[in-house]
């Protein structure tokens, strides 16, 4: 992969360290400038308003089959939506449920899934369980295998969680909850781009996420897969205007048109670079290599998943006797190291994002920064 070609196309990586993908990814300047060509169209007025809206929604309509391309879906099972916390609206709000029912999370979820859950509790008098997360997959499978109750309704879990990065054995987990007649809820926003999601082959009900990580694609894009048959028990939020027997039905209202145009384009040049595969290759590469690196720091754990199965491009990291906060703020202050303390669980750390852009250089910059960091703070 020519690394340094494709960093000459993100202009967000000429300042500083850029490591935090997981929190917003570096679009291209292709991306960029389909976003910003469709809405200069619109206002420069050298086309009507209306043939400018009905030439992009023509260019909209073939942006869920694109999708439907990357993850192994069909177009029909593809609503475009702006964000995680939508789709989680979407099915959570279009399910119909019974006091008591139960539905199951991890210990690891974001505040968007995990209040969505929440939301779902106070308004319907769901209860939520919360399964916890270990690296070992069957550790893992065997906890949610016991929380499950003839109660269980749904299983709503991140495919890789957002502070330490665990992916979840997402294939296992939908294959157990549908031999229980249990629905499958995923956020995937730190899944997917950082390896191939195949949502036929996963086997899940339901696939909610934003495209703004490590897709590289606009802020305020994302989509919602339905698969076919969980469209018979999903009811749309609101009456679809043209029922046309797609997932587009749970579209909640006018898009923000042009920022789909910077998805399509992103998901080019995504495939364009060679695709899931090779992205999950090149990053998974140099995220192995930083781990070892911080093994070798005096005071410096890695607290992510260390296992194949379960390890991602997030690499998290704590240094002894100092706060995530204070080393992540450490990091961007002296070192202009972009990245994220993390703190839903214990011990708090920093999470560092590995993309495949990611330079040697930048990771040798992370290296010297936290041994100097650990050594000022007497782990020498
Ligand atoms: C796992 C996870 N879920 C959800 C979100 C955010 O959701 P939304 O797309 O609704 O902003 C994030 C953002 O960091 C995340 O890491």
């Amino acid at each position: 992969m020519d690394i340094a070609g494709i960093r000459g196309q993100m202009p967000g990586l000429k300042h500083g360290v850029y490591l935090n993908t997981a929190g917003i990814g570096q679009s291209p300047v292709s991306v960029n400038k389909a976003v910003a060509e469709g809405y200069q169209q619109l206002r420069s007025g050298s086309v009507s308003t209306s043939d400018w809206y009905n030439a992009m929604a023509e260019a909209e309509d073939e942006v869920p089959a694109k999708i439907a391309g990357f993850f192994g879906a069909d177009a029909g099972e593809i609503a475009l939506t702006m964000s995680t916390g939508e789709g989680y609206g979407m099915v959570l709000g279009g399910l119909r449920w019974q006091q008591g029912d139960e539905v199951l999370i991890t210990n690891q979820e974001h505040p968007v899934p995990l209040q969505a859950a929440q939301g779902l509790a106070d308004r319907e008098g769901a209860i939520v369980k919360v399964v916890e997360i270990d690296q070992d997959k069957d550790l893992f499978l065997g906890r949610l295998e016991q929380t499950i109750t003839p109660r269980t309704r749904l299983i709503c879990f991140s495919h890789v969680t957002t502070d330490w990065g665990t992916r979840l054995p997402a294939r296992e987990i939908c294959g157990l909850a549908r031999a229980r007649g249990i629905l499958t809820l995923w956020d995937g926003c730190q899944a997917i781009g950082q390896f191939p999601v195949d949502l036929h082959e996963t086997g899940c009900d339901f696939y909610a996420t934003n495209c703004y990580k490590w897709m590289l694609s606009p802020m305020g894009t994302g989509f919602l897969y339905v698969r076919k048959d969980a469209q018979q028990v999903l009811k749309p939020l609101r009456r679809p205007h043209a029922p046309d027997g797609t997932a587009r039905q749970y579209e909640t209202g006018t898009p923000a048109i042009a920022l789909y145009m910077g998805l399509g384009t992103g998901l080019d040049f995504l495939a364009g670079i060679g695709g899931p595969r090779a992205i999950a290759m090149e990053a998974g590469r140099k995220a192995e290599s930083l781990r070892e690196r911080f093994d070798a720091i005096p005071g410096v754990r890695v607290i992510g998943s260390r296992r194949a199965e379960t390890r991602t491009g997030i690499v998290a990291f704590a240094v002894e006797g100092i706060e995530g906060n204070e080393v992540s703020d450490a990091l961007r202050n002296r070192w202009q190291i972009a990245q994220r303390a993390t703190n839903i669980n214990e011990p708090s750390g920093v999470r560092i994002s590995v993309a495949f852009y990611t330079s040697d250089s930048e990771l040798d910059t992370l290296v010297e920064a936290v041994t100097a960091l650990a050594g000022e703070n007497g782990n020498r």
